[in-house]
Parts: C-alpha cells; structure tokens; sequence
C-alpha cells in the first residue's frame, strides 16, 4: 500500500501533461472510462481528442469516444437547482453532479522504457484512479513520427483536435495499399487528396496516376471562398511540381482555356475498348445484363473490332448481325444505342487512324520517367466517358504491370521493378460497386495488386455504394463527416474499436475534419486537416533533392491570381 501511493506520487512529479481526469472503469474489449476533472467545463470536452491514461506502468494513448453526465444521487436529479441558484449548481458540480468520458486505448508505451521504442498494441487495462491527461507535442510526434526525423517517409496531414503539432502520414506504409478518402460533398476530400498526392510527388514514394473527373488536381483548382480566403482558386499539382507532374488531356482545348497546355492530348480508338470495360457501365447506360453480356459474343464473331463494327452497323442491319452473333436483337439495339454517344467525340475514333498513338505508351514512358500523371477528361466528363477511359487505361496499365513484375521476379533485379504506382479515382463507388468490383481492374488491383506495386487511392462521398471484400482491403482511411448510417457503418468494415470509432465520426465538423486510421496511422487519429495554402506551397518547394525553388513555386502560384 505505501508502496502503490509511493509510485503514484513519483508518477504526478514526473508527468508533465495538463490532467482532464481520473480513471475510474473499465475493460480490455470495451475501452474505459474516467471521471472529469470537476475544474474542466464538459463542454469543453469533444470525441475524438487524443488523450494519455497515465497508467503505472504504461501510458495508454487513449481517444475519447464517448460522454455521459450522471449524478451520485438521484435525489439530486428529484430536486435540481432552481434557475437562478448558480450557487448550489457549482457546488454540486463535481461531487454531486459529475461527467464521465468513455475512452478507448489504442497504443500502449513502457512509462521507464527505452526513449527510442515504438509503441506497442494494447494488451492490459490501466489501473484504478490513473490520471487521464491530456496528450503534448511530444506524444504526438512519438507515436506518429516527425517529418524532420525522416523527412522521405512521414508527411504532416493535419493537427489533432485542439492541439497544433503535426500528425503524420507514413508514407511508405500509405502507398503499399489502396487507400480511401471519405466525406460527403463539400467536407474538403479532393482538397485532402490532393495534399496525400504532393506528400507521395514530393518524397518519390510513387507515381501517381490521377482520373482527374472534375480537372482540380492538375492546374489551378477552384476553391468556395471560406472565411476570409482572397482567392477563388488554389494551384494544382502542376504549378507546385512542374515537369515532375505531366497532364494527359481528353479536351486540350478546355485545358487551354484554363490558361495551360497539356502534355499529351489523349486519343482512345474503338478497338482498344474490351467487353469488360463496358461491363462496369451497366448501370450508369441502364442496360440489362444480356445487353451487355452481348458484348463477349460481338468479341467472338468479331475480334478486337467488335465496338467498330457494332457501331458502324445502320439500325436496318441489327436484326441479321444479332442473327450471326447469336444475341439478342433488342439488346444489341439498346448496347448500340447507349455506345453510338461516344462516336463523334472528338478524341475518340472508330478508325486506327494515321499517326495514331497509343496512349499507354505515352503514359508508361511519363511513369517510368517518375513522374506523376493528372489525367484531365475537359468538358467530356460525363460519367460514360470517364469510367470507359478509365477503365480501358488501367486494365491495360495493369497488364502491363503484371508482366513488368513476373520479369521483375526472375531476375530479382532492383533495375527491373517498376515504380510504386498509386492510382486515384473519384466517384470509387462505380467502378468498385458489389456487382462490377469483381470484373473491373479496379476491383483487381484493390484485391490483389499490392504485390505488383499498384494501389488505389479511392475518393468517394458513398461507401456504401462499394464492394464490402474491397472495402476490407482498404489499409488507410481518411473519412470525413458523413451522414447516412449505410455510409458510416461501410467506412468502418474490418475495422477493431469499430464502435468508439463510430461515435467519433459522428461528431466531427462539417469541413476539413477527418478521422484517419489504418495501415499508415500508427493508431486512429482524429485531425483537423492540414491547409492547402501558401505557407503548404511553401513548405513543398525546396528542400528535397530535385525540388522546385521556393521562388519558382511562388512565381507560378503568383501568376494564377
Ligand atoms: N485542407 C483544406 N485547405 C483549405 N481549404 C479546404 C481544405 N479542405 C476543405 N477546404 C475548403 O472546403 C471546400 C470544399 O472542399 P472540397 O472541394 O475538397 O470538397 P469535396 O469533399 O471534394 O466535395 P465534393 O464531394 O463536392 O467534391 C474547398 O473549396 C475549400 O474552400
Ligand atoms: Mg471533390
């Protein structure tokens, strides 16, 4: 006994931390609780704080998850005091009245270990009336690293709520699998994609290759004016990294409005387009299943021009081709119908024209060359084109990988392994939906591509509208507010602490909050996200080999407003 009161004594003198409480319950399976300091105002306590259990042992890098007020006595509550008794009310607060706060340990970390050890999963609970506190600077950079420390792997993300340390991205874990932002509309998702990019550009930890469906990756993006913000626009990628980043454009013309010139203008022709592209498209067409199942016997009777033809054939001539195909005549006439759209886009061609050039080999020469590609898709955004073309261009991208790779694994030579590619998409839910994810090579690469050195980053406001088997492969989550139960519950599937987790995700603003966890985050984190602003464009120029000076990036920036 006066050994334990010994120890808590030496535990208060060396704890530096500002306490907000004491532990009073608790279990390993279901998080604990602890009593709030009676001087703390619960009002002023949120979900999702990252808070320390100062255990005898251990400290336990705690999150709040949940709050309660409860009263010692239920005659308190029989008689609560009058409107104008401020008096009694302080009085009880604390002794009679009190606050409870459920929090869930994630991390656990020796109290006399080693300076330099990691911390280690949670495997025990900390013991009776240990003091809750606050986490410090300190905690935050201990347990999510520090970009000075290693400036190549860690990338500041945001600040947890209501501290102003960095909370970092390991990106060498972020880019090993395919990753998700959620949020609904308007939470500050492509804003925060955007900053995951420059952090995998910057360090060279992967190219990237951005479906750029709504163009504010690649040149100047727009931005709804918040509080205070001067300018309707933000730079792209391609001010902030130059040559580093090339823009593949379906619609130069409109990238040429926009002030800029594309690197490469992108062609796709009717023979590149396989059953399996179109398959992902069923529902966005409405079509029926025959309709496009048609389309592996139009392969057959026809080969790889198949598209061509059907699109060449004149209404008159359906009947007699469904007749040697052995479709469906009213099917093929709907497939027709849906597909004729595409012919007469000015970047799509039913001929393999003269001068032709593939795009594959414009784009793998660019990634292979290390650079990151914006694809922009101009005024033909619709959601026909873009998931066509993005679909024709990584199922073939991910042939190509697949092959590197085999080589790559004969020969055992670094010189042969092709660059970490990390491939985002928004609107994930069509291409990665339950009835297509298993056909599209989306749905391939989220499954199985981490061992070829492919992954996705998905930006989407509807996850429930995703595959639950590729929902469980996703390693690193950054989810923002979100409000349809479907969507929440599909945000957290094979996910541990899912409950805590929950309640905080409820909680958070409607703008540029974020809980991140999984694969890259040591432990869940709830963080205000880093601005994308100048003192961010700043921070990207410069310090790392090869970098654009600092003035070069503010000359570019300048030149937008
Ligand atoms: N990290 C940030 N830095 C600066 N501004 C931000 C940030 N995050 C969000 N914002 C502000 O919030 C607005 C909306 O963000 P954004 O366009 O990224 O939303 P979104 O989730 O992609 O929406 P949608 O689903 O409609 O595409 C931005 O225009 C910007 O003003
Ligand atoms: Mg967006």
């Amino acid at each position: 006994m006066a050994l334990d009161s010994g120890l808590d004594l030496f535990n208060g003198a060396r704890s530096r931390r500002p306490r907000v409480g004491v532990l009073t319950h608790g279990s390993l399976g279901q998080g604990v609780e602890m009593k709030l300091d009676p001087a703390r105002p619960v009002e002023t306590v949120r979900a999702g704080t990252f808070v320390v259990v100062e255990g005898e042992r251990f400290d336990f890098f705690s999150l709040i998850t949940d709050l309660k007020i409860e009263a010692a006595n239920e005659a308190i509550l029989l008689h609560p005091p009058g409107e104008d008794d401020e008096l009694l009310r302080r009085v009880l607060q604390g002794s009679g009245t009190y606050a409870t706060v459920a929090l869930r340990p994630m991390l656990m970390l020796a109290r006399d270990g080693d300076e330099r050890e990691a911390p280690q999963p949670v495997r025990t609970v900390p013991a009776h009336f240990s003091a809750v506190s606050e986490a410090t600077d300190d905690d935050v950079a201990r347990v999510f690293g520090a970009e000075a420390n290693d400036p190549k792997r860690y990338f500041a993300v945001g600040t947890p709520l209501g501290m102003e340390a960095p909370v970092c991205l390991d990106l060498h874990r972020f880019v090993e699998r395919s990753n998700a932002v959620f949020g609904k509309t308007g939470t500050g998702k492509s804003f925060l994609t955007r900053l995951l990019l420059c952090g995998t550009i910057r360090t060279g930890r992967a190219v990237n290759l951005v479906f750029d469906m709504h163009n504010e990756y690649g040149f100047k993006a727009p931005q709804e004016a918040p509080d205070g913000a001067a300018a309707p626009f933000v730079p792209g990628l391609k001010q902030l990294f130059g040559p580093k980043v090339q823009i593949f454009s379906l619609d130069p013309e409109s990238t040429r409005r926009r002030g800029a010139s594309p690197d490469v203008e992108v062609h796709l022709y009717a023979d590149q387009v396989e059953p399996e592209d179109v398959l992902p498209l069923r529902e966005t067409l409405n079509l029926t299943a025959t309709a496009t199942e048609s389309t592996y016997q139009l392969k057959k009777h026809f080969g790889e021009r198949w598209l061509p033809a059907l699109l060449r054939t004149e209404a008159a001539e359906i009947e007699h081709i469904a007749e040697s195909t052995g479709t469906h005549p009213g099917s093929l006439s709907a497939l027709k119908r849906k597909l004729d759209r595409l012919d007469g886009l000015p970047f799509f061609h039913l001929d393999a024209s003269a001068g032709r050039r593939d795009v594959l080999d414009e784009l793998l020469a660019a990634l292979e060359g290390g650079k990151s590609v914006v694809f922009e898709f101009g005024r033909y955004n619709s959601l026909l084109v873009y998931l066509l073309v993005a679909n024709v261009l990584t199922r073939r991208l991910r042939d190509h990988y697949e092959r590197r790779h085999e080589v790559y694994e004969r020969t055992q030579d670094e010189a042969d392994r092709p660059p970490q590619l990390l491939i985002t998409i928004e609107e994930a839910h069509k291409f990665l939906g339950p009835e297509t994810a298993r056909e599209t090579p989306f749905g391939k690469i989220a499954r199985e591509m981490r061992k070829f050195s492919v992954s996705l980053l998905i930006v989407d406001q509807r996850p429930s509208g995703i595959d639950e088997e590729v929902l469980s492969q996703i390693g690193t989550r950054i989810v923002a507010q979100l409000s349809d139960e479907r969507d929440l519950n599909a945000v957290l599937v094979g996910t541990p602490a899912a409950g805590g987790l929950r309640q905080i995700l409820a909680a958070l603003d409607s703008r540029q909050q974020a809980l991140a966890f999984g694969h890259a985050f040591p432990m869940p984190i709830t963080i205000r996200t880093r601005s994308y602003d100048a003192a961010f464009f700043e921070a990207m120029a410069g310090s790392l080999p090869g970098e654009r000076s600092a003035e070069a990036v503010r000359a570019e920036t300048d030149a937008l407003f």
